[in-house]
């Protein structure tokens, strides 16, 4: 596929997803398979990997030429942005999953020669699938075009943050939270920039792999939401990143305070 039609694709894409919930709420209630990756903390379940099993076959019938890369690895070994680049998270909030069966997201992020043209995070147990990008112009959530949130300053609004970044004050990430409204925690990257997409919250800061921030990349910077390094840099998105979304204005204020740091 040489350009592909996006507005197909994306309709293509949200089918292939509802077809990835249907097997997910069918399998959630049996028994899990729950592993641990690098600790306790940091799950895989049979579902996640079902999941992207099932996902990565449909993009490769899709789009048989592009790379996919999938975080359990069911992908390829991506080391190049170059062409098209397909980013998956099947189960974002594996821990939300397996705790609560509740605020989890599947994430989908497409991109061409490095730029992000379709983002997809579904809301698995609400059913809202939220998607767009520059290639088609506007993002959705569902049927409903999403307009921009608020340009708020830091201290008008709430920021989303990872616990242990702030509990381990990482990049004056308390300064910060003192600094808004206050901080919520969803336990889920997905999660998290839905609310920032809806102007719930302002922000969020969290440590991200490529699959954790793919698709919010393209849907926040499609609405205006800044998304750079903690220190104002763009993403390298075939590496681990501490992650700073803002609106413009709070990007500003956040920024600010870690300059006045020297030590970061
Ligand atoms: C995790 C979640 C979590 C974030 C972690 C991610 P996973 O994704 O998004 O909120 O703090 O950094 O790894 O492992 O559940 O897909
Ligand atoms: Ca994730
Ligand atoms: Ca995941």
């Amino acid at each position: 596929m040489a350009q592909p039609d996006w507005q197909q694709l994306s309709t293509d894409v949200i089918s292939l997803l509802k077809e990835g919930r249907r097997q997910v709420l069918a399998k959630m209630h049996q028994t899990l398979t729950v592993d641990e990756k690098t600790s306790r903390k940091d799950l895989v379940t049979n579902v996640d990997k079902g999941n992207e099993q099932f996902l990565i076959g449909g993009i490769r019938a899709l789009d048989p030429d592009a790379q996919v890369l999938g975080e359990e690895g069911f992908g390829d070994t991506v080391t190049s942005l170059a062409g098209r680049v397909w980013i998956v998270d099947p189960i974002d909030g594996t821990m939300n999953f397996v705790k609560q069966r509740d605020h989890f997201a599947m994430m989908i992020g497409i991109y061409q020669d490095g730029v992000g043209q379709l983002g997809f995070i579904y809301d698995v147990m609400n059913d809202v699938v939220y998607a767009g990008g520059p290639a088609v112009g506007g993002v959705w959530a569902n049927d409903r075009q999403l307009s921009a949130p608020a340009n708020l300053a830091l201290a008008d609004g709430l920021m989303g943050m990872s616990a242990p970044l702030a509990l381990h004050d990482v990049a004056h990430t308390q300064a910060i939270v003192e600094a808004s409204s206050g901080m919520r925690v969803y336990g889920s990257a997905g999660i998290e920039i839905i609310h920032v997409l809806l102007g719930k919250t302002l922000g969020y800061i969290s440590q991200l792999k490529p699959w954790d921030i793919a698709a919010g990349q393209i849907l926040l910077n499609t609405l205006g939401v800044r998304v750079s390094t903690i220190d104002g840099q763009p993403l390298d998105m075939l590496s681990f990143n501490l992650v700073l979304v803002a609106t413009e204005q709070a990007q500003r204020d956040i920024l600010r305070i870690e300059e006045d740091d020297v030590s970061l």
